[in-house]
């Protein structure tokens, strides 16, 4: 695998990716509709609305794997997620298809089985039950990964990312949180690993209170390093009032379980 194209690579976990995986191979292609800093050795940038088929053919020639961060990363209307999720995973595919690409990360989220309750213990075979537009989108992406593998080969890991950020925000964050250097490993372990095939792959660090079972990826070869545990006593966590009947507790996509729709 020599030149990787990072999506959505002026987000926060394109930014995180840019520097860990930075000379560990020859070419990283990174890709935004924003803003990025300038290429540095080894680099390239190119600036890209994933809902332009026509671009995104050209971005993902030359590539050898992606990294599909990209696209709308909360809920919104059902419009924007339209355009950055589900055309915009859909570009990818159809590029990837026509050009060779052999193989994809796609960003998947914990808020494609979000209704699922806390108690419910998970793994690659369970039902999705999204919690929102958003989350349904990713389970569009997760179907269409599937139906590229089963059609045409193309291998994908879709990574049901947790809660990927410095330190967990709340109580729910205990169970979801993912470091930002598990996320960073398990990234490599997709690019490096012999097989993928299609999986699923839930993107939690190795924390105390476990909702998800990874035992169906473990040909991938990760294994998280990190716990939320240290972070048990930040008053964030220590002090958030739990009531157990509310949605947003019951159900492991959290506030996303809990919202109302976004109107377009
Ligand atoms: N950070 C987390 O905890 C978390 C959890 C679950 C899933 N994810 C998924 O991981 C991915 C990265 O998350 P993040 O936290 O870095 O999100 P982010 O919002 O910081 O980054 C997403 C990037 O995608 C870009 N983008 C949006 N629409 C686009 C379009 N039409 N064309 C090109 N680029 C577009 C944005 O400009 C942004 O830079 C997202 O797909 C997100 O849904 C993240």
């Amino acid at each position: 695998m020599s030149r990787i194209l990072i999506t959505g690579a002026a987000g926060n976990l394109g930014k995180v990716l840019r520097a860990s995986l930075a000379g560990k191979y020859d070419t990283l292609r990174l890709s935004d509709v924003g803003d990025m800093d300038p290429a540095g050795p080894g680099e390239e940038v190119v600036k890209c609305d994933l809902a332009n088929a026509r671009a995104v053919q050209a971005l993902v020639d030359g590539c050898d794997a992606i990294i599909h961060l990209g696209g709308m990363s909360v809920e919104n209307t059902f419009d924007v997620i339209l355009d950055a999720n589900i055309r915009g995973t859909y570009n990818i595919y159809e590029a990837a298809r026509k050009q060779g690409v052999r193989r994809i990360l796609f960003a998947s989220s914990n808020h494609a089985i979000g209704f699922h309750t806390r108690e419910t213990q998970l793994d690659a075979r369970s039902e999705m039950r999204p919690d929102s537009m958003y989350g349904v989108s990713k389970g569009f992406g997760e179907l269409l990964a599937r139906y590229y593998f089963d059609k045409y080969g193309i291998e994908t890991a879709s990574v049901r990312i947790g809660s990927c950020f410095e330190k967990p925000r709340d109580r729910r964050m205990m169970a979801t949180w993912l470091s930002f250097r598990d996320f960073a490993a398990l990234v490599e372990c997709v690019i490096d690993a012999d097989r993928v095939g299609y999986s699923v792959v839930y993107g939690a660090s190795d924390n105390a209170e476990k909702w998800w079972d990874n035992r169906l990826a473990g040909h991938i070869g990760w294994v998280p390093q990190d716990s939320s545990q240290q972070f048990s006593d930040d008053p964030a966590i220590a002090g958030a009032v739990n009531a157990p009947t509310d949605p947003a507790v019951m159900f492991q996509g959290g506030g996303f379980a809990a919202a109302g729709h976004f109107e377009d």
